[in-house]
């Protein structure tokens, strides 16, 4: 993917920001953004988010619902008259930049890392790529906004790392909309695009938790039915439901065919 392909993502999602330093710095920060980034679902376990973030591009999919909700939340008046126009676009930039750096630099597992706030944050406050296109001071307050996001979940178990809560209304906003934007039952969607989940292929979907873990889907899906009922249930991951869901609509459509 070209810099420019990476930038044209975003394209309705930039233009909510004013201010040409803060838009050029974001033009310039996603473009030195892993490939992974544009392809790596929302969440790594399907545990969180929606079905929409959870395919191909869920996570560039999650970050403009997240850039999305905060632009909503920068123009309510309750809010307008706290922030002025740099903090507006501050709260825009770190939500657009808020997971960019996920699962680190180099994807070394394919699953999100704890400290990945502190990953991002360092790259934008000191990433000498960075420097000489937005005042420093900006750089701070979007870092530090980066750094916050994950709010009161501040701590894993498989990690010592303890991220910082946000402090100030900038910070609360992006922990906010990032919230909003990863509950499982909230879709976001853009006006005039197609909304639906980039699901992976079923025939090649393994499963990777539970009893059949490491089994494909369409294996249990033959063979174990009763299982995926037992999943529709009781485990709310996905893709898993929304490829379930497909496969019966698919055996459904055969049968009809058949009669
Ligand atoms: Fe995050
Ligand atoms: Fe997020």
């Amino acid at each position: 993917m070209t810099n420019e392909e990476k930038i044209a993502l975003f394209e309705k999602e930039i233009n909510y920001m004013k201010i040409e330093d803060v838009k050029d710095f974001f033009k310039k920060a996603i473009a030195l953004i892993p490939d992974y980034f544009f392809e790596v679902p929302a969440s790594s376990s399907g545990q969180f988010h929606s079905a929409l973030e959870c395919g191909f591009g869920g996570l560039v999919y999650h970050t403009r619902s997240v850039a999305k909700i905060a632009n909503y939340l920068v123009n309510l008046q309750q809010y307008k008259s706290k922030l002025n126009e740099v903090e507006k676009d501050c709260v825009i930039c770190a939500a657009l930049l808020h997971d960019c750096l996920k699962h680190d630099w180099e994807n070394k597992t394919g699953f999100s890392v704890h400290q990945h706030p502190i990953v991002a944050a360092t790259f934008i406050r000191s990433d000498e790529r960075l420097d000489g296109l937005l005042n420093e001071e900006f750089r701070v307050i979007i870092g530090d906004a980066v750094a916050s996001h994950s709010g009161e979940f501040t701590t894993s178990k498989r990690s010592k790392i303890v991220l910082p809560e946000p402090q100030t209304l900038v910070q609360e906003l992006v922990h906010l909309s990032d919230y909003i934007a990863s509950r499982g039952d909230i879709h976001i969607l853009f006006e005039g695009e197609d909304n639906k989940p980039k699901l992976p292929d079923p025939n090649e979907y393994v499963l990777n938790f539970g009893k059949h873990s490491g089994k494909s889907l369409t294996y249990v899906f033959n063979h174990h039915r009763d299982y995926l009922d037992w999943c529709k249930e009781n485990i709310k991951r996905e893709p898993l439901i929304s490829l379930i869901k497909l496969l019966e609509e698919q055996e459904q459509s055969q049968e009809e065919e058949e009669i």
